[in-house]
């Protein structure tokens, strides 16, 4: 079945990362060179999204015009005859169409997707929350929308995590299909250690059916007192089951800022331009 569409929740204070968010949105925050946020919409982008819905706050409008053209700087790298960057600034805003709704008030990430709604209608689509950068061979959105073609039910990524993570994270109880994909028997969000029932933890790539806009409509504050987007794919889980894919990658969770520099670490070490004599200061420097 064929996703065109997805929904990017980017709307955040990022009290993590204050003070720097006091004016700039968290998702522009940038791993080397790129805001985190260009990695969701280039992994959507090479999944053959052709939408990208941002959810973002109304004074927040860097993050929409990140994805636009920008005429003066083209001019100006034009003049300048710097054809490399302003190819790769016009690759940026041509990359996939992107679209901005509004979140007005912080009632959480399933109050966010709600926000969609109206943009995404009635077809299933993509969520990804730009926290996760996931590298990996193939964009781990792509083979979620094959395994989603195979079940028609919604699909979550999961990866095992340490116990202290639990209480912070979705947790699924798993029932292996396959390799990579388990039913989803039972799902919790941000649950005490105790009460978890594994250590498989959601992680922000999702394909979704339109329903769970229904379930977002009727669900109470869960943890935490906000509208949780895991509460609303337990209620379409139970009507309609719901799968969990175990990705192959590299994950980060650039929502903190030690994520931030170990994914900043990680994609210096994997840059042609740069990996090199990052290797050798590293060598040199024994900073621990
Ligand atoms: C959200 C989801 C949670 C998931 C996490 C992954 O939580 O609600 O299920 O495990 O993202 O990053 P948040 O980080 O918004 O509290």
């Amino acid at each position: 079945m064929n996703v065109r569409k997805a929904v990017i929740p980017a709307a955040g204070f990022g009290t993590r990362f204050l003070p720097a968010t006091r004016t700039i949105p968290k998702v522009m925050i940038p791993v080397l060179d790129r805001p985190t946020i260009h990695f969701a919409v280039e992994e959507a982008a090479e999944a053959g999204i052709e939408q990208v819905i941002l959810v973002v706050s109304r004074d927040h409008r860097a993050t929409g015009d990140y994805f636009d053209h920008i005429p003066a700087l083209d001019a100006f790298l034009k003049e300048r005859g710097n054809e490399k960057l302003l190819e790769e600034m016009n690759k940026i805003s041509d990359m996939v169409e992107t679209v901005s709704v509004y979140q007005d008030e912080q009632r959480g990430l399933g109050h966010a997707v709600l926000m969609a709604k109206d943009a995404v209608g009635d077809e299933p689509f993509a969520v990804f929350l730009p926290d996760d950068i996931i590298w990996s061979e193939s964009p781990t959105i792509g083979s979620m929308i094959e395994v989603f073609s195979e079940y028609e039910a919604p699909v979550i990524a999961v990866k095992e995590v340490p116990d202290e993570a639990v209480p912070n994270l979705g947790i699924v109880d798993p029932r292996p299909v396959s390799e990579l994909v388990s039913e989803i028997v039972a799902m919790v969000e941000k649950p005490k250690l105790e009460d978890a029932p594994s250590n498989l933890a959601i992680i922000g790539r999702y394909v979704l059916t339109p329903d769970v806009f229904d379930a977002l409509e009727e669900i109470q504050p869960g943890a935490i007192g906000e509208l949780q987007l895991t509460d609303a794919i337990d209620v379409v889980r139970r009507t309609r089951r719901a799968y969990a894919y175990r990705f192959p990658g590299t994950h980060f969770d650039v929502g903190v800022p030690a994520g931030l520099l170990k994914a900043s670490v990680y994609a210096a070490l994997h840059r042609d331009d740069m990996a090199e004599d990052f290797r050798k200061w590293l060598n040199e420097t024994s900073l621990a």
